[in-house]
């Protein structure tokens, strides 16, 4: 596995697989790899020729109270993991190589940022993520990207962007992992002690309780994320959000019919995490 700092090196290596009739997969990261990057990283392995990985802890998508600075950094460690995982190249950008002087550029998707992490966190964040995933498109050209469902609302903005942009590329979600106990995997649970690792179980438990709500018949939206919303308090949780959206443009879901999206965020000790499950009416 190569590790390359620079976009014109990248593009060298990129342009030479190409060359050869390779197809090229990206899986954009932040970096502190888990099984869920993990995953990522075997889906492109199986479904295209070179395997690029981004590794850009990338700022402008965090808030000035979110937890930039803090976030986990161990590029020896996700080097190792990346390579065991058959990785052509780890592309490891300095933040000046991505935003360099005069940067003035900011990509901006309307609607579906609005709402959820949008309205929570603020619209530098999909503001963010747009602009530095349009960066890595227009940088590696890939044939295929792959984005966690854990960010459901992400990945339909990525696919919003190349839409929107004609970018010539095919955005695939891949499921979210999680652990035994059914927390999911994010790089922010290492900021969870034993007490709010316990506590944070309670999240995939509501979502399952929704899920077992519209098993037994429920299509009501709101008693719907009511049954949720009973497992949060119960765990002393509460939400910054737990919405029912439509899965495909996030519009908010009354009644029941096909498929939504019913997604969550919550403090959780020191860790924000969110979480969401797709619920569907069988037919
Ligand atoms: O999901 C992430 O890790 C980031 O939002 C991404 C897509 C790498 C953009 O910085």
């Amino acid at each position: 596995m190569r590790i390359i700092r620079t976009i014109a090196e990248l593009r060298d290596a990129v342009r030479a697989a190409r060359q050869d009739g390779r197809t090229v997969g990206l899986v954009p990261t932040m970096g502190a790899f888990h099984a869920g990057h993990l995953s990522l990283m075997q889906e492109a392995r199986t479904g295209t020729d070179l395997v690029v990985v981004s590794l850009f802890v990338n700022p402008t998508q965090f808030g000035p109270n979110e937890d930039l600075s803090r976030y986990p950094r161990d590029e020896a460690r996700d080097a190792r993991l990346a390579e065991g995982e058959g990785v052509d190249i780890l592309f490891a950008p300095e933040p000046a190589e991505i935003y360099p002087d005069g940067f003035a550029t900011t990509i901006h998707i309307a609607g579906i940022t609005e709402v959820l992490d949008g309205a929570s966190r603020g619209a530098h964040h999909f503001d963010g993520v747009a602009t530095v995933v349009a960066k890595l498109f227009g940088i590696v050209a890939p044939d295929v990207a792959y984005f966690g469902q854990k960010d459901a609302q992400q990945v339909l903005v990525v696919r919003r962007l190349v839409r929107d942009l004609n970018i010539d590329v095919r955005i695939q979600a891949v499921p979210t992992v999680r652990e035994p106990d059914g927390l999911a995997l994010s790089s922010r649970n290492i900021y969870l002690d034993p007490d709010a690792r316990q506590q944070a179980t309670a999240l995939n438990r509501a979502l399952a309780a929704a899920a077992e709500a519209v098993d037994r018949g429920e299509r009501d939206g709101a008693a719907i994320v009511d049954a949720a919303a009973r497992i949060l308090n119960d765990a002393g949780i509460t939400p910054e959000y737990l919405e029912l959206r439509t899965a495909d443009d996030l519009r908010p879901v009354t009644v029941l019919t096909g498929e939504a999206l019913l997604a969550v965020a919550a403090q959780v000790g020191a860790a924000r995490l969110i979480d969401n499950r797709l619920l569907r009416v069988s037919a």
